[in-house]
């Protein structure tokens, strides 16, 4: 079986670093760089970095009374009124510049609960991106939905426009773009067609915390945005998620819906009046959530800057293209990906390419593979639930539509994934990264033949 770097394993791989050293094997060094060996690690050369990389997630001693303040409290959970979650969903909606915000117990959860608000029922079809983590997928499935697949864009990694309209049929209820490693969608187009063909949108945020588009910020730009606090994210309660929405009635069902369908101010009575499931967040994951705010932007901006450094150096290597971002927009790096282009490599494989890179201690991974090839949706369209809501013959056109995806495809086999902790280093170490990755470029050839 092929083995797959998983983006979680892969992220706890990089944190655990290693020991450095400063090589440039380049035509153009960076400042401060001695150019001596240029021979790739794996071909016998010094790594380009061995001094380790930030860990993640980071946690302040500071922090901890607060903590043991809830602990000790005994109010632990947010049934009781007041206390850290609903601070945090204020600070939160602040931060983004959203009217309301529900804090929830992960981003999984936060999907599930805002498909169900958007109206997509048994039955219903939803457009999403093929190109992200797996729950996405599932938040559509658990709610026995189909999830069909747009094209993504080889050049943004993201939800390809133009591949929405032909993929609309009368059962089509919402669109679920995914802001994949933080860069924003093409969002004007997207909502554009959801309106004409009155669709709700639900954004996939969940590695998007800040991100920008045109001003606004992801999350705010759709009918709700879904963010995730798990452990390797930006922002981290160890398990958490939000939904944030400018619709004061949308937010109110997400709370009745995560609070076992019952009843809020604005839809008042005292049992349920809605289906529902209990994702509630707890005191002290929002009181995790409230003490990294100030760490969290701060730090935003630091890889903010490294990417754009690393993106300006990265693109003039024959072969290397970092991301293209929509105009007017700021995103904030999950990973970063660039795409490689094996034949200007002298045939480099990705694999190889990454094995290289790794060797000269850069962690990396191809993140996503094609994942609507492994199984999970076989296994949902052959169940009987599935057979009852869909037609034999929309559910085989459905599992052909998959071989559509030439641009999911092109991106799940070109993509390099760095860490997300390794933009908040040095810009120093932003040189080796770059300088591997001229060396690998300079020695493609003698690397494809290894
Ligand atoms: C794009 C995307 N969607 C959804 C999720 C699910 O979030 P969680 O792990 O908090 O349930 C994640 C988290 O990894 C994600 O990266």
């Amino acid at each position: 079986m092929k083995k797959h770097f998983t983006r979680r394993g892969f992220i706890g791989i990089a944190a655990a670093g290693s020991a450095a050293m400063s090589w440039l094997g380049a035509r153009r060094a960076p400042a401060g760089f001695t150019p001596e060996v240029d021979k790739p690690a794996l071909l016998g050369g010094r790594p380009a970095h061995s001094g380790g990389w930030p860990r993640w997630p980071v946690w302040r001693e500071s922090w901890e009374p607060e903590i043991l303040q809830i602990l000790r409290s005994g109010r632990w959970y947010r049934g009781s009124g007041g206390g850290k979650v609903p601070e945090f969903e204020a600070a939160y909606a602040t931060l983004l510049g959203a009217k309301r915000c529900v804090a929830l117990a992960s981003g999984t959860t936060s999907l599930i609960t805002a498909l169900h608000v958007a109206g997509v029922d048994a039955g219903d079809e939803v457009i999403v991106s093929p190109y992200t983590f797996i729950a996405t997928y599932n938040a559509i499935l658990i709610n026995k939905a189909l999830p069909v697949f747009a094209d993504t864009d080889p050049a943004t990694l993201t939800m390809d426009p133009t591949s929405i309209e032909s993929r609309i049929t009368d059962r089509t209820s919402a669109i679920l773009p995914v802001h994949i490693y933080g860069m924003p969608c093409d969002m004007d187009p997207i909502n554009a067609i959801a309106e004409k063909h009155d669709l709700r949108v639900v954004e996939d945020a969940c590695q998007a915390w800040l991100a920008e588009y045109k001003g606004q910020k992801c999350g705010t730009l759709g009918d709700m945005g879904c963010f995730s606090f798990q452990n390797s994210k930006h922002i981290t309660s160890g398990e958490g998620g939000a939904i944030t929405s400018n619709s004061d009635e949308l937010a109110d069902r997400c709370y009745s819906f995560h609070n076992c369908g019952r009843a809020t101010p604005s839809f008042p009575g005292t049992g349920c009046f809605t289906r529902g499931s209990n994702y509630r967040m707890q005191h002290y994951q929002a009181s995790m959530l409230l003490q990294q705010m100030d760490k969290f932007v701060k730090e935003t901006e630091v890889r903010r800057e490294n990417a754009d450094y690393l993106s300006a150096n990265l693109k003039e290597i024959p072969g290397v293209t970092p991301a293209r971002l929509p105009e007017n927009s700021r995103a904030v790096w999950h990973l970063y990906p660039l795409r490689i282009d094996s034949k200007q490599l002298s045939g480099l494989s990705r694999d190889a390419f990454l094995r290289a890179l790794r060797a000269e201690g850069v962690p990396c991974s191809g993140v996503y593979h094609e994942q609507y090839n492994d199984g999970l949706l076989d296994e949902a369209i052959n169940s009987r639930g599935y057979q009852r809501l869909f037609s034999a013959k929309r559910l085989k056109e459905y599992r052909d539509s998959f071989q559509e995806l030439k641009g999911n495809a092109e991106v799940c086999t070109t993509t390099v994934g760095l860490s997300q902790s390794l933009l908040l280093a040095p810009r120093s170490d932003m040189d080796h990264i770059i300088g591997a990755i001229r060396k690998i470029q300079a020695h493609s050839s003698m690397l494809a033949k290894a």
